[in-house]
């Protein structure tokens, strides 16, 4: 939520913070701005409701100045205006800001700032403070540790003083920052993605400390004035994978790169056929010991945790429960030291996850992560983490991070079945299905040009319905969520069952019903509950196992996919209602990599 960049060093500065503001548009893209200290010693400061084009528009080429910072921002406090586009500039400091200052009514009234704000931004409160410090202190260390502990909320600030030249000032409260000194200049920003055209060693911003950056150094300080020097972290990747690499979106080309981010997170985990984690010290106790799990997440990735529920407890016999991390943080958990905490999260930032992990450690659970982003905050606060190997998941819909998430899961069901006495050759079997679904994904990605005539179809529908049972149902929660989040086409998941009581009155000629029967003890219950809502003209889009036996009248159109073991059906499932999205968004002309009132990294409650 909110990109924030910040340069200092021999390129043009304009030109380092336009790129990085591009690398981190997919995080808030109600507008975007950038300030720099030119050469001269003036600054120059440009905002602009819009994406990064816009601003890029209003920033003329050859601005002579070495340092600077820019933010892309998912709006909170004001609305899409120019005037509340970041950076805001008072007195002597220019700051920008991801998160949300709590207090900042209060630090308004108590410091007469009420009336003097040019912007309706809980911001602008953190930049007149800073300056009020700065006036009394000449000092931007001081100003800095004086303001911060007066400021309540999340955080992550990036200021100059206009009387300073060359060195930006920074400082996180639970929102992300990583920051990195290369031959290039130094370099601040919200994740790595725009840092890797620079340098891949970077570290993580601890909380609450002040960073001094400078050409050549980084100077860490903790709010005792201490210098500490933060772990180097090294990013595996290469820049290519954050970009489109020839697709026209990169949606699509997230949902092409799944066999290959399936086999990376799961082969290295395999010893003669079965799951080991000893490579990240996961202890067996954490399996062995725990008497039930909890899931905690929020959207795909508690959809993941849906799926993951499903298995495990068909696989062990243990209650595994799973809950929104927004609802589970400000709850009374049922959790203690017998249970063990799997929390699921792509970027591993989302802040609402991160609170509920650490009231899930305050209880004595233990808790294992499920991350994407390597040293992010939650992977650093976890006991124990099992990254998924997605690369950069740049599209605000989640697609690679999913399956790779599922694949986890199933890997964890496994481990669990070798330590809690399954025989190994059961466990083997499971492998043995788990990574032929690479191959599932492959064939899969073969119906695309089929989703994409579906989608033709409707696209212009108002409402569409996801139904299943089982297991088909925890699928389908994710296939809805797809949909609606880039094609605003209102979409719902029901358990087939429960339609008729209530959600069928819904159905009316046309709507479009994407149906799964997968499962096979409960295919036929399924499929009755199709021919309800064929029979008041839903337009049903079909998905089973090859071979299933289904006649002609029951649907539209029928999808299948060559699983032979119904556990394994979400797998490809996925790849199936991912580009049906992915299509109907096309088709409605819509950016499905930027879709409306999103931002790919929650870092607000
Ligand atoms: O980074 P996280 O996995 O913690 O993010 C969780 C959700 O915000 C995320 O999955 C969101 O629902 C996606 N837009 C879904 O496509």
């Amino acid at each position: 939520m909110c990109g924030i960049i910040g340069y200092t060093g021999p390129l043009q500065a304009r030109d380092v913070v336009l790129q990085g503001l591009r690398q981190l548009e997919y995080r808030g893209y109600d507008s975007a701005g950038m300030a720099l200290l030119t050469d001269d010693g003036d600054f120059y400061l440009r905002k602009k409701v819009g994406q990064v084009s816009a601003l890029e528009a209003v920033c003329e080429p050859g601005i002579p100045s070495h340092c600077g910072i820019g933010h892309t921002r998912w709006a909170t406090h004001g609305g899409v205006t120019d005037a509340n586009a970041h950076p805001h500039a008072v007195g002597k400091v220019i700051l920008l800001h991801n998160g949300i200052i709590e207090n900042y009514h209060t630090i308004s009234r108590q410091f007469g700032f009420e009336g003097l704000a040019t912007s309706e931004t809980d911001t602008e409160v953190a930049a007149q403070l800073i300056d009020y410090y700065y006036g009394q202190t000449q000092d931007p260390y001081e100003a800095i540790r004086k303001a911060i502990h007066i400021i309540d909320g999340s955080y992550a600030f990036c200021i100059l003083f206009t009387d300073i030249p060359g060195t930006i000032y920074a400082i996180r409260n639970v929102s992300p920052l990583v920051a990195a000194t290369s031959d290039q200049g130094s370099f601040i920003a919200s994740d790595v993605t725009a840092l890797i055209p620079y340098t891949k060693r970077y570290f993580a911003v601890p909380e609450q400390h002040i960073l001094t950056i400078t050409e050549d150094a980084i100077r860490v300080e903790t709010m005792e004035g201490e210098i500490i020097h933060p772990d180097m972290l090294e990013v595996t990747w290469d820049v290519e994978a954050a970009q489109k690499g020839g697709y026209p979106h990169f949606m699509l080309k997230e949902i092409h790169e799944q066999p290959e981010v399936f086999r990376k997170t799961v082969t290295p985990r395999l010893r003669d056929g079965l799951p080991n984690f000893d490579a990240e010290g996961i202890p067996d106790s954490i399996f062995e010991e725990c008497k039930s799990i909890q899931v905690i997440a929020c959207g795909t990735a508690m959809y993941a945790g849906m799926v993951g529920r499903a298995i495990i407890e068909m696989q062990l016999r243990i209650p595994v429960t799973v809950s929104i991390a927004s609802e589970f943080r400000y709850d009374t958990p049922l959790i203690d030291e017998s249970t063990l905490v799997i929390v699921v999260s792509q970027s591993g930032e989302t802040i609402d996850t991160l609170a509920a992990l650490r009231l899930a450690k305050e209880c004595g659970a233990k808790v294992l992560s499920i991350v994407n982003v390597k040293g992010s905050t939650i992977a650093r606060e976890s006991d124990y983490v099992l990254y998924t190997h997605a690369g950069p998941e740049i599209a605000v819909a989640s697609t690679k991070a999913y399956m790779v998430q599922l694949s986890v899961f199933y890997l964890i069901a496994a481990r669990m079945m070798l330590v809690r006495g399954k025989n190994q050759e059961e466990v083997r079997a499971f492998i043995s299905n788990l990574t032929a679904a690479a191959d599932m994904i492959e064939n899969a990605l073969e119906q695309e040009e089929t989703l994409r005539k579906q989608a033709e179809k409707m696209a212009f529908s108002k409402d569409a319905f996801y139904i299943g049972r089982g297991l088909d149902y925890a699928f389908s929660l994710e296939g809805a969520l797809k949909l609606k989040e880039i094609s605003y086409i209102h979409a719902e998941a029901y358990a087939a069952g429960e339609l008729k009581h209530g959600t069928i009155a819904l159905i009316e000629p046309g709507v479009p019903v994407i149906a799964l029967a997968t499962q096979d003890k409960i295919f036929n219950k399924t499929i009755s509950n199709i021919r309800e809502v064929k029979a008041r003209g839903a337009y049903v889009i079909l998905i089973t196992k090859q071979g299933a036996s289904v006649s002609d009248e029951v649907c539209d159109i029928h999808l299948e996919i060559p699983v032979e073991d119904d556990r394994f059906t979400v797998f490809p499932c996925a790849v199936l209602w991912q580009l049906l999205a992915y299509y109907t968004a096309y088709v409605k002309g819509f950016d499905m990599d930027k879709p409306r009132n999103l931002a790919k990294s929650v870092t607000v409650e």
